[in-house]
């Protein structure tokens, strides 16, 4: 059985401020159901990750560099990043892919230093509102997955996320149907590559709009096991309903 997963992704936002919301989210959640994750900004990956050593709240990232070192001013490797105290790692955001031009290629790269320094890889998939409109959902997510997942992905180093980039942050989420036929998609092309019993343990995430309202209707759905989720994980107060609505 695969382990239902809430994972948040703070991208630029937080402060040591806003440490009170782990010690908040850590008290509210003391043996939770499901596995729990709070990607941070990087510079407050060694404060979350000591505030939460003694509680079953895991701590990643949002990004990492393909090279384990080096000269690359501004970056940060997967070996840094478990060092500082992070088990996961986001790759291939859609806000990655625009903001840096980050290609598939690259993202499988880094993928492969995330698995070699023992971090789990989330990596996300989507498409645009041009491309659903012009029926490509389904090529997007083949290529996006066919070139972003290393071979050395496993079902217990990698986590794949559906993040319609049309859904981020606009408060538009996908009919179920719309997210099953994909979360559906998603498991036969990893069947494909894997075989059934490997493909069988990879957790989907749909990303993507996710609050405590959606949360219970999008978690009903086959092959959802948990949620990658943006604005509403910034608080306890919106988190919180959305951990226990997949438990
Ligand atoms: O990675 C999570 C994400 O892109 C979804 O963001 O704010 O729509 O939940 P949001």
């Amino acid at each position: 059985m695969r382990r239902k997963l809430a994972a948040g992704n703070w991208k630029m936002n937080g402060t040591n401020a806003s440490l009170t919301e782990l010690q908040a989210l850590i008290a509210a959640h003391p043996t939770p159901q499901v596995d729990i994750l709070i990607c941070p900004p990087a510079t407050l990956i060694v404060q979350a990750a000591g505030l939460s050593a003694d509680s079953p709240l895991m701590i990643g990232a949002q990004d990492c560099h393909a090279a384990a070192s080096g000269a690359h001013t501004g970056d940060i490797s997967a070996p840094m990043l478990a060092d500082a105290g992070a088990v996961a790692v986001i790759l291939g955001h859609s806000e990655r892919r625009q903001d840096h031009a980050e290609s598939s290629t690259l993202v499988a790269a880094k993928a492969t230093a995330a698995h070699a320094a023992h971090l789990t890889a989330i990596i996300c998939v989507g498409e645009s509102l041009a491309e659903r409109e012009a029926a490509q959902t389904l090529d997007v997510i083949a290529e996006h997955l066919r070139h972003s997942l290393p071979d050395s992905a496993t079902a217990a180093n990698t986590v794949i996320a559906y993040e319609p980039i049309w859904a981020i942050g606009t408060g538009l989420t996908p009919s179920p149907a719309q997210i099953s036929e994909v979360h559906r998609f998603l498991r036969a092309e990893l069947t494909a590559r894997f075989g059934a019993e490997p493909a069988q343990g990879i957790r989907l995430l749909y990303g993507g709009s996710v609050k405590p309202a959606n949360a219970p209707e999008i978690f009903a759905l086959a092959d959802v096991d948990g949620a990658l989720v943006g604005g509403a994980s910034l608080t306890t107060a919106e988190f919180s309903p959305i951990i226990t609505a997949l438990e």
